[in-house]
């Protein structure tokens, strides 16, 4: 059954999104942009940026701010137009990259933010294969063109190369670094007039452009040599390129681009209002048994993407972030949880501005919620009002360091067993057990060092726990799987195997080498990088 009409019209209006980058990009300072034409915050500054100007709550957020960088990912939430816009953030540094993986499940379209001088970074190529895998719609922000960088033309042509994609131009930048004069804008044929020396954000000076009758205009405002470059540039590309195809975006093989400087504020808002006109509302998900839910459908539906805890250390609490994929969700509401197949009462639950949190009363399918957990909640559990619903495994991506950990109390062990399962369902880290051995000493793996870092400081901060790690000397994690999806217990070529908290074989190996070797000597198996949640 459908919602009723007024729902439905809120869950229309919802646009979820995330933005990739590598660190660096200006993703905080686009973040902060896109946060100030929202109207969340009044004066840009007021972002957690890396001089750190919001309230500190947990130690680890302590550490974020020594270090300069984003560990925890929040959600901001800003009304644009008519929409309401939910923009998830993401953790830049790679230590936290399966954080990021996850978010991406959990947004409709995502924003790759390219740096004009460095082009397609390694981290933003990750990022775009976990859109990839999901078909993400992807939007394209290339920032930085006060500054030198690469010229348009070969900047797309790397992206399009690099990324295997279509990009379209809908902004094209004129001049670039010391010469850049504006942007102009392919589809509603304007120029923006870039000028540093403009008193007020919005203070823009807009020209009507079109190609062939008004080229005389560029040579106003760009020396010779520039003007001519951008009358070829647009030549080339309004030749060449068919009209943009909103399809072909929606179903992730087209991304359209735009440029600006998120620093000078500019061609931030020519982003946001083609967001708002183009970027998918809630879509619908598919259940494990193969079935759609409906985004307007009246049963609530969600699944835990993220858990974050000890956001308040007083409280020690653990917030758990749901992705509502269909239905209203209300404060207090009873929904039924799919792992424990139990009823939960829904009491507190928050919404996000910034580091900010608030109190919610209704949320609708497209939003995110933080509810308060008690340990209830693992990655990848959903909730429902009605029914059963299984949404699709939320992946694992494998891990590249490895430990063992040693508690100084021979007595503390078990309860460092229970902190590692709870960090694990957390999504903090991931456990491998010898099979040998049994769970009571698993091996941790982790994508980067701070991750390590996190969790011995968290173990002792949350858990009172002293420990020591003990790095081993694997570096590579894959899950052997038949062509057909099943799973291989046994490999030839003397492989140490492992499995996961699902029980699931993995092969833990020193490097590539070993792994190259391992595939010669099973050429049947596949090894894989990811692995759905059981
Ligand atoms: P991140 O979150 O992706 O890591 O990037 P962040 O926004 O922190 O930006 C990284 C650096 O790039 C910052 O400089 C920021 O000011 C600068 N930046 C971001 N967008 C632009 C832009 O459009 N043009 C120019 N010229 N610079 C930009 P910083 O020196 O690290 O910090 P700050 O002292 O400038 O704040």
């Amino acid at each position: 059954m459908l919602s009723t009409p007024q729902v439905q019209k809120e869950i229309q209006r919802r646009r979820t999104f995330a933005i990739i980058s590598h660190p660096d990009a200006g993703k905080t300072t686009l973040t902060e942009k896109l946060l100030y034409h929202g109207g969340v915050i009044h004066e840009t500054g007021e972002v957690k940026g890396k001089s750190g100007t919001k309230a500190v709550t947990s130690d680890w957020m302590a550490m974020e701010r020594e270090k300069g960088i984003s560990i925890t990912s929040s959600v901001m939430t800003f009304d644009y137009d008519s929409l309401r816009v939910n923009l998830l953030d993401t953790p830049g540094h790679k230590d936290f990259s399966e954080d990021t993986y996850r978010v991406l499940m959990a947004v409709d379209s995502a924003c790759m933010l390219i740096d004009v001088a460095k082009g397609v970074e390694e981290r933003t190529k990750k990022l775009y294969e976990v859109c990839r895998l999901r078909k993400v719609p992807i939007f394209t922000f290339v920032n930085k063109l006060d500054r030198e960088g690469k010229d348009p033309l070969t900047l797309i042509d790397e992206v399009e190369k690099t990324l295997n994609m279509q990009c379209y131009p809908v902004t094209w930048p004129l001049g670039i670094g010391q010469r850049f004069r504006g942007i102009y804008n392919r589809l509603t044929k304007e120029i923006w007039v870039y000028d540093q020396r403009r008193e007020e954000v919005e203070d823009y000076k807009i020209i009507p452009f079109e190609k062939g009758k008004d080229d005389q205009i560029l040579y106003d405002y760009l020396d010779k040599e520039s003007a001519d470059q951008v009358l070829e540039e647009l030549d080339l590309i309004e030749s060449a390129l068919p009209p943009f195809d909103v399809n072909e975006f929606l179903n992730g093989t087209i991304s359209p681009v735009t440029f600006g400087s998120a620093k000078q504020n500019f061609g931030v808002d020519t982003f946001l209002k083609f967001f708002t006109q183009y970027a998918p509302g809630p879509q619908a998900r598919q259940t494990k048994d193969d079935k759609q839910i409906d985004p307007l459908d009246n049963n609530f539906t969600g699944f835990v993407f993220k858990i974050q805890a000890n956001m308040d250390k007083r409280h020690r609490d653990r917030i758990a972030f749901i992705r509502i994929c269909s239905g209203k969700f209300e404060r207090g509401m009873k929904v039924k949880h799919s792992r424990h197949d139990k009823e939960l009462r829904l009491s507190y639950a928050s919404q996000f501005v910034a580091a900010d949190k608030e109190t919610v009363d209704d949320a609708y399918a497209g939003d995110i919620v933080g509810v308060g957990d008690t340990g209830n909640f693992a990655i990848g559990d959903c909730v429902f009002a009605s029914g059963k619903v299984h949404f699709e495994d939320i992946p694992k991506f494998a891990p590249e360091l490895f430990g063992r950990l040693s508690v100084r109390d021979a007595l503390k062990r078990q309860k460092m067993q229970e902190a590692l399962n709870h960090l694990s369902e957390e999504g903090a880290i991931q456990l491998f057990i010898d099979p040998l051995v049994g769970p009571q000493d698993p091996i941790i793996g982790a994508v980067g060092e701070l991750q390590f870092e996190v969790l011995l400081r968290r173990l002792q901060d949350e858990y009172n726990l002293e420990v020591k790690l003990n790095r081993l000397p694997y570096g590579v994690a894959r899950w052997p799987r038949t062509e057909d999806g099943k799973a291989v217990a046994e490999l030839k070529g003397g492989a140490n195997m492992f499995r996961d908290l699902q029980d699931n074989p993995v092969v833990l190996v020193n490097q590539e080498w070993d792994l190259n070797w391992l595939k010669r000597e099973n050429p049947s198996v596949e090894f894989h990088t990811s692995i759905s949640r059981a």
